[in-house]
C-alpha cells in the first residue's frame, strides 16, 4: 500500500494537490474536511455535531474524526492506498493513524507539508468563498482557522519530523509548479522502500532456486535460514553445535536462533533494496517475528510466493538431491525426508491463512523448468512492484 498525509494550513492548496495525486497514484482519497461537509448537508447525528464548530473555524473532536476515518479505512481495505487530506490534525490524530495503519500492516510513507504564508492562503480562501458555497470562507472564520492551524495543528510536525518521513514543500508557485514538486517528493521516498519477498513452499519445492534467481535479479539479499544454520553446523560454532542434532532429525531449529542469525543479516546489509526470504517463515510464529522484524527496518513484506509441488514429486526430488554433492544431511534418508515433509504440512497451513488474509500471495505451479517457473514468478512479482508504487 501506499500512504501519504497532506499537511498545510488552510488555503495551502491540499484539495487541489490531492485531485492531481489520487489520479497518479490511483489512490482512495480521505478527507475529513469533505466528509464533514457531507455529513451536514445530509443533515445526520455527525453532521449536526460537527455544523457549528465548522461554522466557527474550530477543530472538531478527536473522537468525531476517529470514527469518520476509521469507517472510511474499513470500507476500502483492497485500496491501493490512502491519500489523508486534512488528517492528523492533533497530536492524537497523529498516534491514532499510526496505529489503524499499523492495524492494516502498513504504514505512512510520508507526511508532505506545503508551506505557504497566512497572507496568501487568506489570498485563495477568500477568492474561493466567491463560489465556494463553505459557510467558513469568510475572512472572520478564516482568520481563526488560521489561528487554530498555528495552535493544534502546526505542532503535529514535530511528530512526523521525529518519525523521519516528515516533507516540507514549498507551497507558493502554480498548482503545476507545487504538484511536480510533491509528486518528485514521493518518487524519491518510493524509491528508498525496500522490496522485501518470502518464498514458501514444501522442502524440495524449489525455494531455494527460485529466491536466488530473484535475489540476482533484483539485486536484493538472499536469506535462506536453513543455509544460515547450516553453515553454523559446519563451522561448528556454538550455535551450530547445539542444533546440529535438531537439524539432522529434521526438527525446528529455536526461534531465538533464528532470529539472532536474521538480525545480524539484515544489518550487515543496511543498504541493500529489499531481502528474499527462503525458509523462513515455517511457524505462525516466525509469521509474526518476521512482520516485527521488518517494521523495526521501517519496512514490510511486498509480495509472498508460494511454490506448489505434489508429495510424490518432492520426495523423489529430495531423494535425487542426497545422491548429489548438493545433499543436506537430511536428504538422505527417507524417514528424514517424510519426518520434514509431515512436519512443514502441519507448520505451513497456519502461515497461509496469516498471509492470505493480506493479499500478497501468489501461488506459482512449481512443475516443470526452472526457466519456465521463473517466468511465471517474474510476472507476480513484477504486478507486485507495480502495486507498490
Ligand atoms: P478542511 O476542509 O480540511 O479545510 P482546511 O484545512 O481549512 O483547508 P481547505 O480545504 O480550506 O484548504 P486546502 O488546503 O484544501 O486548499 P484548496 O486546495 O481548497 O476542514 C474544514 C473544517 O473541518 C475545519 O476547519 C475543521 O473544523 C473540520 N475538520 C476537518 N478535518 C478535521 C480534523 N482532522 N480534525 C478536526 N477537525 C477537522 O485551495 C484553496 C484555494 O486556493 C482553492 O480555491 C484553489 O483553487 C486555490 N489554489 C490552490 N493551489 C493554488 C496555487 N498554487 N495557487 C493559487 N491558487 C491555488
Ligand atoms: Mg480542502
Amino acid at each position: 500500500m501506499l500512504n501519504i498525509a497532506l499537511f498545510g494550513p488552510p488555503g495551502a492548496g491540499k484539495g487541489t494537490q490531492s485531485d492531481l495525486l489520487i489520479e497518479r497514484y490511483n489512490l482512495v482519497h480521505i478527507s475529513t474536511g469533505d466528509i464533514l461537509r457531507n455529513e451536514i448537508s445530509e443533515k445526520t447525528e455527525l453532521g449536526l455535531e460537527a455544523k457549528n464548530i465548522i461554522e466557527k473555524g474550530s477543530l472538531v473532536s478527536d473522537e468525531l474524526i476517529v470514527q469518520i476515518i476509521e469507517k472510511k479505512m474499513r470500507t476500502n481495505t483492497e485500496c491501493n492506498g490512502f491519500l489523508f487530506d486534512g488528517f492528523p490534525r492533533t497530536f492524537v490524530q497523529a498516534y491514532i493513524l499510526e496505529g489503524l495503519l499499523l492495524k492494516m500492516h502498513t504504514s505512512l510513507l510520508s507526511l508532505i507539508s506545503i508551506e505557504v504564508t497566512d497572507k496568501e492562503c487568506k489570498k485563495r480562501l477568500l477568492i474561493r468563498g466567491k463560489t465556494s458555497g463553505r459557510s467558513d470562507d469568510t475572512e472572520k472564520v478564516i482568520d481563526f482557522r488560521l489561528i487554530e492551524y498555528q495552535n493544534k495543528t502546526f505542532p503535529v510536525l514535530k511528530f512526523y519530523e521525529e518519525r523521519g518521513i516528515l516533507e516540507p514543500i514549498d507551497g507558493m508557485g502554480t498548482i503545476n509548479e507545487i504538484f511536480e514538486k510533491v509528486s518528485n517528493s514521493i518518487e524519491k521516498n518510493l524509491r528508498k522502500v525496500l522490496f522485501n519477498v518470502v518464498i514458501l513452499g514444501y522442502p524440495g519445492s524449489g525455494r531455494g532456486t527460485q529466491a536466488k534467481k530473484l535475489a540476482e535479479k533484483f539485486n536484493l539479499i538472499y536469506i535462506s535460514t536453513g543455509d544460515m544454520l547450516q553453515e553454523e553446523v559446519n563451522n561448528k560454532t556454538e550455535v551450530g553445535l547445539a542444533i546440529k542434532e535438531l537439524m539432522e532429525n529434521g526438527k525446528l531449529v529455536p526461534d531465538e536462533i533464528v532470529i539472532q542469525l536474521i538480525e545480524k543479516k539484515i544489518k550487515l546489509n543496511k543498504d541493500a533494496s529489499g531481502f528474499v526470504f527462503k525458509g523462513f517463515p515455517r511457524t505462525i510464529i516466525q509469521a509474526y517475528i518476521l512482520d516485527g522484524l521488518l517494521r523495526k527496518q521501517n519496512t514490510s513484506i511486498s509480495c509472498i510466493i508460494d511454490l506448489s509441488v505434489p508429495v510424490l514429486q518432492l520426495v523423489k526430488r529430495l531423494a535425487e538431491r542426497g545422491k548429489t554433492k548438493q545433499k543436506r544431511r537430511y536428504d538422505i534418508q527417507t524417514e528424514a525426508i517424510v519426518k520434514r515433509l509431515e512436519e512443514h504440512e502441519k507448520k505451513s497451513i497456519p502461515i497461509m491463512q496469516y498471509y492470505q488474509k493480506e493479499k500478497k500471495v501468489f501461488a506459482v505451479n512449481g512443475l516443470g523448468n526452472k526457466d519456465d517457473i521463473f517466468k511465471e514468478v517474474l510476472k507476480h512479482i513484477e504486478f507486485a512492484i507495480k502495486n507498490a508504487r
